[in-house]
């Protein structure tokens, strides 16, 4: 590579003697290939006859490029048709060419590469130049941005869509029957009651993302939080036939975030109901030192639970094993990725063990000293 200096403008302190010239061409082609190997796009150079002649270090390892490569035809280090057939038509004479390739390394990467060509010159004569991005983390996020608009937008017009339709009615043809009347306010407040829990989780995650959940711990007594974290789902487990039973040392105390605490243990709570049997056996929280600086709170069912293929899944937004059984409970699969999010924030971890048709466990390890901010 170090043959393939560029152009240096001379100035008049430029040497002239020829060990002065040699030396100035080794530092300049020194300067050159440290340059190129800074830049996080890959580079490459192909001459006339398409073989490789300069590569620098991030092209080297985006594709994986074995050593020795220089000087061998592009087609047998690279096997890309798409990307030898631009080079090709760039050094016979078409313009600047811009493709995008599926490029299988070690893992599969989404390459932009540009191919243009150089000014021809008397010692290296035709060539063209590669520049190659790897645009694989951006791609992702936009994909996760529209499955994410996607999928907001389609939950939300569900509801919107049914309050709507049943306003209509009653503006226009209310029912005089009170019965009936009473079931269509109902079934609007619920669809409201959905419209409002959706935003809530969504500034919910959002607060997380952007980073703007400010806690604040307090010295807890960790059974009473439990308790009356339980307290507000008992009417809903009632309804289900599920008892929730607490068991908590009355002397564990915990700085923690209660309100932090109540999404990640009331999301995780309503889990285990929606998802046990109804009439089944009773939904557990259970909570113990793990060890001098930490707790570990457990909710426990002996539900529906999960198959392996799905514990991995889960806490994807609105990723829901059976989305049926899910909306049907007033569910859009956010929960989790809140109780993910908040556990990390709190800088804890979250474990769990599943079981399909025999229940699941859900454990978050919380760190429990006060935090000097
Ligand atoms: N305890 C559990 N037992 C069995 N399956 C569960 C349990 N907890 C979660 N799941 C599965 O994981 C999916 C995602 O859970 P998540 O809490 O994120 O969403 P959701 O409960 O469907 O809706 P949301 O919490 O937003 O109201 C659920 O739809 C369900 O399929
Ligand atoms: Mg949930």
């Amino acid at each position: 590579m170090t043959q393939d200096g560029p152009h240096y403008t001379q100035d008049a302190a430029t040497p002239t003697g020829p060990t002065a010239r040699r030396e100035l061409r080794e530092t300049n082609a020194n300067l050159f290939s440290a340059v190129l190997d800074a830049m996080t796009d890959g580079v490459m150079v192909v001459d006339d006859k398409v073989r490789l002649v300069v590569t620098n270090r991030a092209l080297r390892e985006t594709l994986l490029l074995p050593p020795g490569s220089h000087g061998q035809q592009l087609s047998e280090v690279l096997h890309e048709a798409e990307v030898v057939a631009a080079f090709a038509a760039v050094l016979a004479g078409s313009g600047p060419k811009q493709l995008n390739i599926q490029y299988k390394g070690l893992t599969e990467r989404s390459l932009d590469v540009r191919v243009l060509p150089l000014p021809d010159h008397a010692y290296w004569g035709h060539r063209a130049l590669g520049i190659v991005r790897d645009v694989t983390e951006a791609r992702s996020v936009e994909q996760l941005l529209r499955d994410f608009i996607a999928n907001a937008s389609h939950e939300l017009r569900t509801p919107v869509t049914a309050i709507l339709g049943y306003a209509e009615v009653l503006a226009e043809a209310p029912p005089t029957d009170a019965q009936q009347l009473a079931q269509f306010h109902d079934t609007v407040y619920r669809h409201a009651q959905r419209l409002d829990t959706l935003l809530r989780q969504l500034l919910d995650l959002n607060r997380l993302e952007t980073g703007n959940w400010l806690l604040h711990q307090e010295d807890l007594q960790l059974r009473t939080q439990l308790v009356e974290i339980a307290d507000q789902q008992r009417d809903a487990a009632a309804a289900a036939g599920l008892s929730v039973l607490v068991t908590v040392p009355p002397r564990l105390r915990a700085w923690l975030d209660p309100s932090a605490l109540a999404v990640v243990v009331g999301n995780l709570l309503q889990n285990a109901i929606k998802y046990s049997k109804p009439g089944g056996e009773p939904v557990r929280i259970v909570a113990s030192r793990a060890d001098p600086s930490q707790v570990r709170i457990s909710v426990i069912d002996r539900g529906i639970g999960m198959a392996e293929s799905e514990q991995t899944r889960m806490f994807e937004r609105f990723y829901r094993v059976d989305k049926g059984r899910s909306r049907r409970m007033g569910g859009v699969g956010l929960g989790l990725s809140i109780v993910q999010n908040l556990v990390q924030t709190l800088g804890g971890r979250i474990e769990m063990v599943s079981e399909p048709g025999e229940g699941s466990t859900f454990s978050v390890i919380l760190p429990t000293r006060r935090r000097t901010v």
